[in-house]
């Protein structure tokens, strides 16, 4: 008998639902080049890749994440009764996992992921249900040097899409900060977390729901806020390492960064487009007391990290011209093909066929008409798909015909000496 499924809201299946994507072709280039500049950089800093799973028990979250990502998450039984959830991060994945096999890797561990993460937001511009993250983590170490580290990478993957300081801004602060300050107002302890989140949402929600979550804090937490401050020796001390680097023009203090998620203990820090027309690229900070939380107390190591995300980063190159040519360039030279087979002949179709497996196996990437095409229509084809060389298999066999498609220049080569006579001229594509 066929299990009745709960009565649901009317569904289209000719659409994505909402807040989902389909990456056609070209939307998957602009995911795919993002994904190469995340990791390659990761990769410069001596990062290495690991992943966890998308599925999670929902605990996992309700313990440490905070209100807010709880309320967005797609949660729901599975067929073994247990409470799961679609990751809405990975930060306590990553730490369960290094609890689990903390004895297992030298530390510092230098860790980096790029995954699919689900979060049911209210629709907004830069805010989707799904989106892709770059996560950067350094456990196990305390010092401000990994901090210092962390952000240089983040600016520097940042760089990588050819954004400058005059394009993005790295706004730091430190949670201590604000528990320093509770602790002179007299607050206790377990209201720290409720109250950092109000500070996180300040401006993005009316003024009198602020007032009204703050109390008697609201006044001078407004005034906090206004006069900037939030200097330390720490934060001069990290500004000084990435002046150091030559990053420093990338940074401001801002004791308005707080974070939304709530294992935060130290520096943080949110990217966000100069013109502030977007929602926040990346953010990040110090979670020393997360991986002693979830494994209650079995494991503790210092951590710190950050995720970038690829939709609001996608949208900004896209409105920065530089950076969107640079993307431009780059995709449309991935996508190129090196050598495009003409049959101009159906009876050479065979051999033709043998010489696109020897040139495939080689590494070339070749393209060829699939049913017998007329040959004007296979150049451009050729043309169209970037080939550098198109190779004519027809009346002059057993040779082949060479044609360089940037110079129309023609020559011959016979069959058996074909490939060192490409080699010589197409190299591979990378
Ligand atoms: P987060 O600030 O929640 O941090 O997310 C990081 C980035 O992911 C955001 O800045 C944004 O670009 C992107 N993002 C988040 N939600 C959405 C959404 N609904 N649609 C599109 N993009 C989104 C974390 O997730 C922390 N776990 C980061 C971290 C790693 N902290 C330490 N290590």
């Amino acid at each position: 008998m066929e299990a009745s499924l709960p009565e649901q809201r009317n569904v289209s299946t000719m659409q994505t639902l909402p807040g989902f994507r389909d990456f056609l072709p070209e939307q998957c280039a602009v995911r795919n080049h993002i994904f190469a500049c995340w990791r390659e950089v990761a990769r410069r800093y001596g990062f290495v890749e690991w992943e966890g799973p998308v599925l999670e028990p929902t605990d996992l979250y309700k313990k440490k994440s905070g209100a807010e990502i709880v309320e967005q998450l797609f949660h729901f039984k599975d067929k073994g009764d247990r409470e799961v959830a679609l990751r809405p991060e990975l930060t306590p994945t990553l730490a369960r996992v290094v609890a689990a096999h903390e004895r297992e890797f030298k530390k510092p561990l230098k860790w980096f992921s790029i995954g699919q993460f689900f979060r049911y937001e209210k629709q907004q511009r830069g805010r989707l249900r799904e989106h892709f993250q770059l996560n950067c983590d350094i456990i196990g170490e305390a010092d401000l040097a990994a901090d210092i580290e962390l952000v240089a990478l983040c600016i520097d993957v940042l760089r990588a899409f050819g954004l400058s300081e005059k394009d993005v801004v790295v706004r730091i602060s430190d949670r201590e900060f604000w528990t320093d300050f509770f602790r002179e107002q007299n607050m206790p302890a377990d209201r720290w977390d409720e109250l950092l989140q109000v500070i996180d949402k300040f401006g993005r929600e009316p003024r009198e729901r602020t007032v009204e979550k703050l109390g008697k804090l609201a006044d001078p937490v407004f005034a906090t806020l206004k006069g900037g401050g939030g200097n330390s020796d720490k934060l001069n001390r990290l500004i000084a390492g990435l002046r150091e680097r030559g990053l420093a023009d990338f940074i401001e203090i801002d004791v308005g960064i707080v974070r939304g998620l709530a294992y935060y203990t130290g520096i943080v820090f949110e990217v966000f487009d100069r013109a502030g027309k977007f929602r926040a690229i990346a953010g990040g900070g110090r979670y020393d007391n997360l991986i002693g939380l979830l494994s209650d107390g079995a494991v503790s190591l210092p951590a710190l990290g950050f995720a970038m995300g690829d939709v609001v980063l996608g949208e900004l190159i896209n409105e920065t011209p530089h950076a969107r040519e640079a993307m431009e360039k780059a995709i449309a030279s991935n996508r190129k093909i090196d050598i495009y087979i003409v049959i101009a002949k159906e009876e050479r179709r065979a051999d033709a066929l043998a010489q696109i497996q020897q040139l495939r196996e080689r590494g070339y990437r070749v393209d060829y008409p699939l049913t017998p095409t007329k040959v004007a229509r296979q150049f451009q084809a050729a043309e169209e798909l970037g080939a550098r060389v198109a190779l004519l298999y027809g009346d002059e066999w057993p040779q082949v015909k060479i044609k360089n498609m940037a110079t129309a220049e023609q020559e011959l080569a016979p069959q058996d000496r074909l490939l060192a006579h490409l080699q010589a001229q197409v190299s591979l594509s990378s």
